[in-house]
């Protein structure tokens, strides 16, 4: 018998019959590969599931919800991200760089649930992941250890123990007898998750996938599998320090601006319910080059400190490095410094961090970042009693920032007795014990501070 081939664009998963350079439906080059695609017979898991449920088209009136379609793990920081626990009959992809602890994270669910977990592993054996389980606080009796990669015999499984909750780790070690290319292909990513995605719909099973992300940070595989299922993942942070951060890209339930924080211990990730006290390094003098900022992940303040260096140039080329913040966004500050506040730093090298290896998006904690380096150019600390919460526009101007009564609670609350904040930004409460300092331009602040 002949073998069938076919293309696939490694990017979009488009299909085509012939090589091509440049996939004509998500215009990417080079990004064809080819792949045996052989269709064998057509079984899938319904054959080993005597379940068969026909859908009914109904009137918006006419479906009921129940609340209790949700499975809440015992982890708090995954319920928040998640919106609440495990939605029934959803799929949620879990992706992170190797080594991050995606696997840690789901066994410790798995045993902290009081549910039926099935905890399929394609890459470790029983006897490791009982090792690493031996580390783990948490014995769910409930919860059944698999090592296998073939769907077809994973559902058999299934069918044998009926699970409440499937984790599969991970996905790219999956393959089906359907069709014919090899395990980690993408026709063989994409056909196991549908597999997989069908019988969570059918049967109402949350399906939990761990996926492996290339190197450019999107999940190993289609592009495709994220809008097959209902939640993507993003588990991150520098593996140099402790700090994880658990980020929704999509959530067909819930909010994608939640975040979890936790902390990699050794008896696994310790949930951090009360982040801005350990975001905080602790020092005993003034150091120059740090600013706290107020910022807001989710619905959940967080002070971040914010470190900058500021030194003459070595080399020709004035270097800038910005770890945990945009680079392009410290550049456009740079250059609002040094155009609108007379800051001479064109010939500086200047590195910035975001202190406990986080990513910050929040435009809020561009007025802290801004601090840093002139504290650090300058070479005077900023008091420690003082934080930051504003947005810094292109004309150097101190723009109001979202939801500040919450910033200023959280600043209070840890014990800032100022907070530096837009002249343009309404209060609504005005009882605070914090001093609030307003401002509308960098030389404001820079009087202020220094
Ligand atoms: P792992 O879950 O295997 O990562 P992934 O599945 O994302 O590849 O995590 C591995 C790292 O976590 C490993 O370097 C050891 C560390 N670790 C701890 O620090 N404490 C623990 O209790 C466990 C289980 C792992
Ligand atoms: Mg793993």
């Amino acid at each position: 018998m002949k073998t069938k081939t076919t293309f696939f664009c490694q990017n979009c998963g488009a299909q085509f019959p012939k090589w091509v350079g440049k996939c004509n439906s998500c215009n990417e080059w080079n990004t064809i590969v080819e792949e045996i695609i052989q269709k064998k017979e057509k079984r899938n898991w319904k054959q080993f599931t005597p379940l068969k449920r026909v859908s009914k088209a109904l009137k918006i009136h006419e479906i009921s919800i129940s609340n209790e379609e949700r499975i809440p793990t015992d982890n708090n920081e995954l319920n928040r991200v998640l919106g609440g626990g495990l939605v029934k009959g959803s799929v949620v992809l879990l992706g992170g760089e190797p080594g991050i602890g995606k696997s840690t994270l789901l066994l410790q669910i798995a045993l902290l649930m009081e549910n039926k977990v099935l905890y399929v592993s394609g890459e470790e054996s029983q006897s490791q992941i009982k090792l690493r389980a031996e580390r783990l606080e948490g014995t769910n009796d409930n919860c059944l250890i698999l090592t296998e990669t073939n769907t077809q015999n994973i559902f058999k499984i299934i069918e044998d123990t009926a699970p409440d909750v499937v984790v599969i780790d991970s996905i790219q070690t999956l393959h089906t007898d359907t069709i014919e290319a090899s395990p980690g292909s993408i026709s063989q990513i994409r056909e196991s998750t549908a597999e997989l995605i069908k019988f969570a719909k059918e049967t109402n099973t949350p399906v939990i996938l761990i996926g492996h992300i290339t190197k450019e940070g999107a999940i190993a595989g289609p592009k495709i599998l994220e809008h097959m299922v209902d939640v993507v993942l993003q588990f991150e942070g520098d593996r140099n320090h402790t700090y994880r951060i658990l980020r929704a890209q999509k959530n067909r339930f819930g909010s994608t601006a939640e975040l979890g924080i936790y902390e990699m211990q050794n008896t696994g990730l310790r949930e951090v319910s009360n982040p801005s006290e350990i975001l905080i390094s602790e020092k005993d003098s003034d150091l120059t080059g740090t600013a706290i900022s107020a910022t807001l992940e989710g619905m959940r303040p967080l002070m971040i400190e914010v470190q900058a260096l500021v030194s003459t140039a070595v080399y020709g080329t004035p270097q800038r490095s910005a770890t945990g913040y945009n680079i392009k966004r410290l550049n456009m500050l740079l250059a609002v410094l040094e155009k609108r506040a007379g800051f001479r730093l064109g010939a500086k090298d200047v590195f910035l961090n975001i202190a406990g290896g986080l990513k910050v998006e929040d435009p809020a904690i561009d007025l802290a970042v801004v601090c840093s380096i002139l504290s650090s150019n300058e070479d005077e600390p900023i008091p420690q009693n003082v934080c930051f919460a504003a947005e810094v526009g292109l004309a150097g101007e101190i723009r109001a920032v979202n939801r500040i009564e919450q910033r200023i609670i959280e600043a209070e609350k840890l014990g800032f007795e100022k907070i530096i904040l837009s002249k343009f930004n309404k209060i609504a409460n005005h009882n605070f014990k914090i001093e609030i300092i307003k401002v509308s331009k960098i030389e404001e602040v820079v009087r202020v501070l220094f």
